[in-house]
């Protein structure tokens, strides 16, 4: 799938570029293809620590708190990445088959990178994209 990058925010849109970034709202002409936009690992079979540290791990639960409600959790990484004031998950983007429903940002020192989305849909792939402010964009997909 065609990946288009927003050179003001680092958003990530699939298919096609939007009227609008849905995050900072720059105009189209601020979005490039960019089949790089998001990192992989070298060999997926045999990933290395760096890979661990920031591939999310995502998890759908049952929801505590709302009826009807689907938990989406996201953890960076399988080896938990650092949250420090030079080398930190800088947000989360969260993407329902594909398309944006999401950004969670993350603060150095005071957030875990993690983080949840409470959804009222029940079927349909999650992507998510996390930022490190160091290593780049990594990606993840689970089904409902
Ligand atoms: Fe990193």
């Amino acid at each position: 799938m065609t990946i288009f990058e927003c050179r003001t925010c680092g958003h990530i849109e699939f298919g096609a570029a939007p009227e609008k970034c849905l995050v900072c709202r720059s105009p189209k002409t601020a979005f490039t293809e960019n089949a790089d936009a998001i990192q992989r690992p070298a060999d997926p079979a045999n990933l290395s620590e760096g890979d661990k540290k920031h591939i999310p791990v995502l998890k759908v639960t049952g929801c505590g708190l709302l009826a009807g409600c689907t938990d989406v959790h996201a953890i960076v990484g399988d080896i938990e990445h650092v949250m420090q004031p030079k080398h930190y998950i800088l947000y989360m983007d969260f993407y329902l088959d594909h398309r944006f429903i999401s950004r969670v940002w993350l603060a150095p020192e005071v957030c875990k990178p993690a983080a949840s989305l409470h959804l009222a849909a029940t079927s349909g792939t999650v992507t998510v994209i996390e930022s490190c402010n160091v290593h780049g964009n990594w990606m993840a997909e689970i089904d409902l």
